[in-house]
């Protein structure tokens, strides 16, 4: 079934490891169908956007094996410049495999990228990058097509900030010819992380992390290996679920530095966070304030990723609080599910009102994306009696064992 449940009204208390990212897995992923050999990534989550990337890296040629944790993808023989829309309308980021296939191959074509529907999300940045390091690239109707003889460095100033652009442009330049500088980049850790990966591989890059990265093509890059960092989203979102039930909860591995903005506001709304021995202590049992105006903000500001679980722990908290979304004009797509649970929400321009403090009720809830799901998730733990959320395969798209993490915590969860 394609579910989970959630018995509510818990405190989580407890210890949890926290699982490799999926959004810096990702883009590695796509580093490794640059070299032709070996690449390695140690503690990689097996989460399904993972295995979709796998399977698309098999359907062009390449051989990929796990040992436990760890991904072994053999690109010597991915030379096939082809991903059928089956995959990539599952998953947009499919979409930063094109500038490595031209990287590689000097063409490639794939269905139109699909993923989490939270607004209009568009690939023109991603295909403007491509087209300023000198590929051809033509959109069909469910397709995008691009060649490039040989791609050539560029001077890009990307118009906005974008993750998925940003990579776009480091994957197609590291093999291009001559110096790239790219310039209002997305500064966000994933993109450091991408960095530092090919950069073992041999690539020479400079600047992430900053507005401003430089890359000078190289002839070659030889294989990868590089732990997974862990994921910022998974440890905010399970931080989230001990403070909708006011637990007392220890994250090892956290990804703290990565965390700040989110920990400033977990700080306001009355959590309060102790680092000891390398884990994080985040201590619940005081959060009772409501957030007068959070907005979600490229990093290093607060992630519109965990504006969704905010939602859910907001909800539980008397008063008013108002989160503003700036990244993606729809992603609130989940307040009617919080308001079926027993939530106060009200969205209007972009705003999110939340007349915290009603009891929420178990009832069966639909997720309609990731973060959105998780949020129904941590909701459903602060909740009286049983929730069953429905459409747990997008959760499972970013959480690797929601549920044996909870249920670590003390959280009553089965599937
Ligand atoms: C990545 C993350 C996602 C996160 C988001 C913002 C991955 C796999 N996903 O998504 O979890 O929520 O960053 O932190 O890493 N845009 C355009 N044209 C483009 C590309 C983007 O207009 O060609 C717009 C988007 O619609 C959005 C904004 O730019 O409004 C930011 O998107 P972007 O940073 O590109 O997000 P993603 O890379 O898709």
């Amino acid at each position: 079934m394609d579910e989970i449940r959630i018995a509510g009204g818990t405190p989580l208390r407890g210890t949890v490891s926290i699982q490799g990212s999926k959004n810096a897995a990702l883009p590695m992923m796509a580093a490794a169908l640059l070299c032709r050999g070996v690449s390695v990534l140690r503690s990689c989550p097996g989460i399904a956007d993972v295995f979709c990337m796998e399977k698309i890296l098999q359907e062009l040629g390449a051989f990929t094996w796990w040992d436990g944790d760890d991904l072994y993808m053999d690109c010597t023989l991915a030379d096939k410049t082809e991903i059928p829309g089956r995959y990539t309308e599952k998953m947009r980021s499919s979409v930063i495999l094109l500038g490595a296939m031209l990287g590689r191959n000097g063409r490639g074509r794939l269905g139109y990228p699909g993923g989490c529907v939270i607004g209009k999300r568009p690939v023109d940045l991603h295909l403007e990058t491509l087209r300023r390091l000198g590929a051809e690239v033509f959109e069909e109707k469910c397709l995008i097509r691009a060649s490039a003889k040989k791609l050539r460095a560029a001077r890009i100033v990307f118009p906005r900030r974008s993750v998925g652009a940003t990579e776009q442009g480091i994957l197609a330049a590291v093999l291009a010819e001559g110096e790239t500088c790219l310039e209002n980049c997305a500064e966000e850790p994933e993109i450091s992380w991408l960095c530092r990966y090919l950069r073992g591989m041999g690539a020479e890059i400079t600047g992430e992390g900053s507005g401003r990265i430089r890359i000078r093509g190289v002839e070659r890059l030889s294989g990868g290996d590089m732990k997974v960092p862990p994921d910022r989203i998974v440890a905010g979102t399970y931080i989230c679920a001990g403070a909708a039930t006011r637990g007392r909860i220890r994250l090892k591995n956290p990804p703290l530095e990565e965390l700040t903005a989110f920990l400033e506001v977990y700080r306001k709304i009355g959590g309060q966070y102790k680092v000891k021995s390398g884990t994080l202590i985040a201590d619940s049992t005081g959060v009772s304030v409501p957030a007068d105006e959070v907005r979600t903000e490229v990093y290093p500001g607060f992630p519109t990723d965990l504006q969704s679980p905010l939602l859910a722990v907001l909800a539980t908290i008397p008063g008013e609080s108002r989160i503003r979304e700036t990244i993606f004009e729809d992603r609130f797509k989940t307040v009617p599910e919080l308001n079926r649970m027993g939530a106060r929400i009200t969205v209007k321009d972009g705003e999110a009102l939340i007349r915290g403090g009603y009891p929420l009720t178990g009832c069966t809830v639909r997720a309609r994306e990731l973060r959105g799901g998780a949020a129904l998730v941590v909701a459903a733990l602060a909740a009286e009696g049983i929730t069953t959320v429905e459409g747990y395969s997008f959760i499972e798209r970013g959480y690797e064992q929601i549920g044996r993490d909870l249920r670590d915590l003390g959280g009553r969860v089965w599937r």
